[in-house]
């Protein structure tokens, strides 16, 4: 049975697009499905007018989407430096690499560090670093902030405010969803693998009932 069955959306260069919805929604499925690491049985995926639908998921890095998954995001028996070296894909390494460390100066110091010793919040920062030494133009990521401080969280959003800002077009799926909606434009809300309501963060923020459902109530 297919997970997603009518979902319609699309995402601009420099704009923020959050995706929310209940467990089992089919957010992951969905970015998946993007990367190409899923089957697709129909509908049409298009990258700044290319059909990528049925593009192999190792070719989507070369025609310029990049993916951060949840889990198991980078290696973590390599050094941060080895990890970014096997990102830089046939580029010029010192310059792909001062390029994200520039964006991310907390690996300076720890680039000869194995990847696996490393805190979340910075596993996290080298995970963004590897997707972006390539200039994606599109990042797809999926709860970047899980298990993350409150603090690692609003770091996390500005440097994805900041990756927005310079270009990138960005789909996130976040459980923080009232934060995320902070540094979203706009956002999809998804139940039962369609898309049940969109619209901008400020629409989202100022319906009740959504908030509701699918922003887990007032308080938070
Ligand atoms: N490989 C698979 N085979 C069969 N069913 C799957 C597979 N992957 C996901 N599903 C099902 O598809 C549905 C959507 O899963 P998905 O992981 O996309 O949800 P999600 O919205 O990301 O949820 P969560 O918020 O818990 O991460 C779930 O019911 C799940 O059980
Ligand atoms: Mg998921």
């Amino acid at each position: 049975m297919p997970v997603i069955k009518a979902l319609s959306l699309k995402v601009m260069a420099g704009e923020v697009v959050c995706v929310i919805g209940p467990n089992g929604a089919g957010k992951s499925t969905l970015v998946k499905s993007v990367m190409g690491l899923l089957k697709i049985f129909n509908g049409k995926i298009a990258l700044a007018g290319r059909d990528i639908t049925r593009l192999a998921a190792e070719k989507h890095i070369d025609a310029g989407v990049g993916y951060v998954p949840q889990v198991s995001n980078v290696f973590g028996s390599l050094t941060v430096r080895e990890n970014l070296f096997l990102s830089c894909r046939g580029r010029n390494v010192s310059d792909a690499t001062e390029k994200v460390l520039a964006m991310f100066p907390e690996l300076k110091e720890k680039l000869a560090l194995t990847a696996g010793s490393l805190s979340g919040g910075e596993r996290q920062m080298l995970a963004f670093a590897r997707c972006l030494i390539v200039e994606p133009r599109l990042l797809l990521l999926d709860e970047p902030t899980a298990a993350l401080s409150p603090l690692l969280v609003g770091s996390i959003f500005d440097r994805i405010a900041e990756i927005a800002a310079r270009g990138t077009a960005i789909l996130l799926v976040e459980q923080n969803a009232l934060r995320a909606l902070t540094i979203s434009h706009r956002v999809y809300a998804l139940a039962g693998g369609t898309n049940a309501i969109e619209g901008t963060a400020a629409e989202m923020l100022a319906n009740p009932d959504l908030k509701q459902i699918y922003l887990g109530g007032r308080g938070r």
